[in-house]
């Protein structure tokens, strides 16, 4: 058995007729695949508006500034996260506000996102993660979810789906739920364009904004600027912008993956059910959590919790998986625990106690369209060999 890595791009579809496409037209950066681009994944996801970008963090970085997140501004985040979700709040001078997590799922629930709320009043918004590809509970009947609350608090909510397309809550996509959701593009990500990211929303404002600042804070795109009448050099600049656009190369391969994006997740479906039916009679691991229909969950990955009194530890576990040639990895050392953030907020770990059990144990098998049904089997028996030795 060869290696099995840890993640692996599938690219069975049109990448190189689009690719090749751009390259005969002449015109490298952004202009009209990315716009069909754009158009394409507003109408998957059902909102008017999006804005692609060359990174998820560049969209997070958009959005906050597009709804007016500046100095001093605090905005919640759940800690078990990727540095970006946070960072983004300091590029503008604000600051985050750290919650815990729910155990199981590594999801900020609406109770978490209440409490954060009531203790920070002064809060502006909610950076909410939908981790693993597994949407956060947006509305219920009685109008306590993440987005009900959000709403009668009065606080932006700016989605952070890097791991969740496609995912759904109720009928609707991820990415139609808040002001704004920002989904990622990068190499190991559901669909990728090599490195990109993209903002959807339905207010027009966050996407004009977002489409200024993406190129320099000029009030017109490059390409309305070589095709239109007025001459390219008339141009204003509105502020301070910055350079995010994605170029028209990455939008054809994005084009080529959306076609192919509901196919690619029912196969991480069918690697997340294969792991949840054959691991679950192993008792010092706990399974991820998954609260909705599974058809409607994305993921992106599937994190285990090796429990305290398994055999092994944690990292002699992944040492163990490497050694047998099956890759793994880590969702996350939680935000709390990063030095800067632990140090300059002066951060305790007692007020994060799900985040660090779940940090103790976690680690996630790999999961990806192109893992074979005899490759799914190899990792189950090597995982039961080493967390229940005979
Ligand atoms: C939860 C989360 N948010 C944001 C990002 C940043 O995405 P990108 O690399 O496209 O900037 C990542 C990347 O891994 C992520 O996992």
């Amino acid at each position: 058995m060869s290696f099995i890595p840890f993640a692996k791009v599938s690219m069975a579809g049109k990448e190189i007729q689009f690719i090749q496409e751009v390259l005969d037209s002449g015109w490298l950066t952004t202009s009209v695949k990315t716009r069909t681009f754009e158009e394409q994944f507003a109408d998957y996801v059902g909102v008017k508006y999006a804005c692609a970008v060359n990174s998820c963090t560049a969209a997070l970085h958009l959005a906050l500034e597009a709804i007016g997140i500046g100095p001093g501004d605090q905005v919640i985040v759940p800690t078990m996260t990727f540095t970006a979700t946070a960072e983004v709040i300091r590029y503008l001078g604000g600051h985050p506000v750290f919650t815990d997590v729910e155990y199981g799922t590594c999801l900020m629930t609406p109770e978490i996102l209440e409490k954060a709320i009531n203790d920070h009043p002064a809060a502006k918004a909610v950076v909410l993660v939908h981790y693993g590809g597994q949407p956060a509970l947006m509305n219920t009947p009685g109008g306590e979810g993440i987005a009900d609350l959000c709403l009668k608090h009065q606080i932006r909510l700016i989605e952070d789906a890097a791991h969740a397309f496609p995912a759904r809550f109720g009928d609707r996509f991820i990415g139609s739920f808040g002001d704004a959701t920002c989904f990622s593009f990068y190499a190991n990500k559901p669909i990728t364009t090599g490195e990109g990211g993209l903002i959807a929303t339905n207010l027009e404002f966050i996407c004009k904004r977002a489409k200024v600042m993406r190129l320099h804070g000029i009030d017109r795109d490059c390409w309305d600027r070589f095709t239109s009448q007025k001459p390219a050099w008339e141009y204003d600049v509105i502020a301070p912008g910055f350079k995010y656009n994605m170029p028209d190369v990455n939008a054809a391969i994005g084009l080529a993956q959306l076609e192919k994006a509901e196919t690619f997740r029912q196969q991480r479906q069918r690697c997340a059910m294969f792991y949840m039916k054959e691991l679950s009679n192993i008792p010092v691991i706990d399974l991820p959590v998954c609260i909705g229909p599974p058809e409607k969950h994305a993921w992106h990955l599937f994190p285990i919790v090796i429990k305290p009194d398994a055999p092994v530890s944690r990292n002699d576990y992944i040492a163990l998986m490497t050694q047998k040639g099956i890759g793994t990895s880590v969702h996350y050392k939680p935000l709390h625990r990063m030095s800067f953030y632990h140090d300059f907020y002066r951060l305790d770990l007692s007020d994060f106690p799900n985040a660090e059990r779940i940090w103790q144990g976690t680690v996630s098998l790999p999961v990806y369209p192109e893992l074979a049904d005899h490759e799914l089997q190899y990792i189950v028996d090597t995982v039961k060999s080493i967390l229940m030795p005979a």
